[in-house]
This record gives structure tokens, C-alpha cells and sequence, in this order.
């Protein structure tokens, strides 16, 4: 269940991936907590920490809310999550006393969240990003403000076997790939890779 990455690259990094079978027990505090921690040292412009999390696990108040609102594809594996949260981003910050756009709210969230699912995995939990939801849904229903975008839903849980999985998803629970470096990095503008192929050089 290894991904063999293309350069060197530490393995928490390849090791992650989004399971969509999951056991669904209980989650303790102490995994939660550190997760977030991870996410709150995430780096952010003028440090404005834009993120907000807002979590339901099952059998709270809110959970069959969350579940709710995902669309019915998403519904049938996350229901068996450990948790499931809410990645909200302030849309302004605070600048010498005024409040102004964050033009990186949602770049800010999105580092915070790669904390998150690292340090997760880190704990042996697996994370699922969800966009696949009814934000206005989400938004009405849980009473969040404009002020805040409404940036995904992460399933969080221990992974389970295929046997607790609907059939339907079995197909595509592997650990996918990547598009390579040369079609992602480039030199300056869009034209031409940053590196030159290790093939070529050799
Ligand atoms: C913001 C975001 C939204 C996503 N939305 C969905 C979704 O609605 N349903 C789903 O099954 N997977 C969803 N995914 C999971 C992606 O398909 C998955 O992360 C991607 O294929 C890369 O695979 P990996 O996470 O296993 O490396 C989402 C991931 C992210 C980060």
C-alpha cells in the first residue's frame, strides 16, 4: 500500500491518502486536539490564522446535520467517520485596526488542513477531503456568516476493511497517483519545465 514517489521525499507524504472505508469508532480528544494543533501552526498571511473548524462526531447534536448536507454519494461512506469537520476561512483580517480582505483566506485554510491530515495519519487516522456538499445548506443550517467562506468537509476515521464499504466504492479504494514534476514545476512561465529531466542529462 506504498506510492513510490519520484524524488526523495519523506514518506508521511505519500503514505497519506483518502480512504473511504472507515471503522467508524469513537475518536478520542487527545487525536483531535493534536490534529488541530497541527493545523493551528500553519503558516498564514500577516499570521491572521483565517481558519475555523467546527466539528460533529456521531451521536452528538450535530452529527446527522453534517451528514445531511453532504451530497448522498459522499453520505454513504462518510457516515462511517470518526468525525466530521467543517473548514471554515475569515474572509478579512485585521490591518492597523481596520478590517480589510484577506486575499488568502482560502490558500491559508488549505495549509492548515494538509497540517491537519498529516498529523492525523502521523496518530495512525486517516482524513477524506469532502467538496462534494450543499454549503448553502451548511451555512443556513449551522448558522455561519458571510464573513466566513465555507471551504470543505473533512471525514476523519480509522480505516476499515472492504467488507464495511459500499460495494460501489471498492474500485477505487487504492491510493491514487500524481501528475510528474515536469508538468507541474516551470521555469520562470508556463513554457517549459524548471528541471531538466534526469534522462536527458545522463
Ligand atoms: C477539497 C477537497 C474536496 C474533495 N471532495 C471529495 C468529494 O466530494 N468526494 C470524494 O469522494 N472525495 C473528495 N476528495 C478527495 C480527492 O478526490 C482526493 O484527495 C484526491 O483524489 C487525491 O487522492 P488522495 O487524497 O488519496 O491522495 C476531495 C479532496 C479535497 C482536498
Amino acid at each position: 500500500m506504498s506510492r513510490a514517489a519520484d524524488h526523495p521525499v519523506d514518506s508521511l507524504f505519500t503514505d497519506r491518502w483518502s480512504p473511504r472505508s472507515f471503522t467508524g469508532e469513537a475518536v478520542p480528544d487527545a487525536v483531535l486536539r493534536s490534529a488541530f494543533e497541527a493545523a493551528r501552526w500553519a503558516p498564514s498571511a500577516m499570521n491572521a490564522q483565517p481558519w475555523r473548524f467546527l466539528v460533529a462526531r456521531p451521536g452528538d447534536q450535530w452529527w446527522e446535520a453534517y451528514l445531511a448536507f453532504l451530497m448522498p454519494r459522499n453520505r454513504l461512506w462518510a457516515a462511517k467517520a470518526s468525525a466530521l469537520v467543517l473548514i471554515l476561512s475569515a474572509r478579512e483580517l485585521e490591518r492597523r485596526g481596520e478590517r480589510v480582505a484577506n486575499g488568502s483566506h482560502s490558500f491559508d485554510a488549505g495549509a492548515a488542513w494538509a497540517n491537519f491530515a498529516h498529523q492525523a495519519l502521523l496518530l495512525g487516522w486517516h482524513t477524506h477531503g469532502i467538496g462534494g456538499f450543499d454549503r448553502e445548506a451548511a451555512r443556513q443550517g449551522l448558522n455561519i456568516p458571510q464573513d466566513f467562506a465555507i471551504e470543505a468537509v473533512i471525514a476523519l476515521g480509522r480505516k476499515g476493511d472492504l467488507a464495511g464499504l459500499d460495494a460501489e466504492f471498492h474500485g477505487a479504494e487504492a491510493p491514487n497517483g500524481r501528475r510528474p514534476l515536469d508538468e507541474t514545476v516551470f521555469a520562470g512561465t508556463l513554457e517549459q519545465p524548471a528541471f531538466v529531466k534526469e534522462r536527458d542529462v545522463a
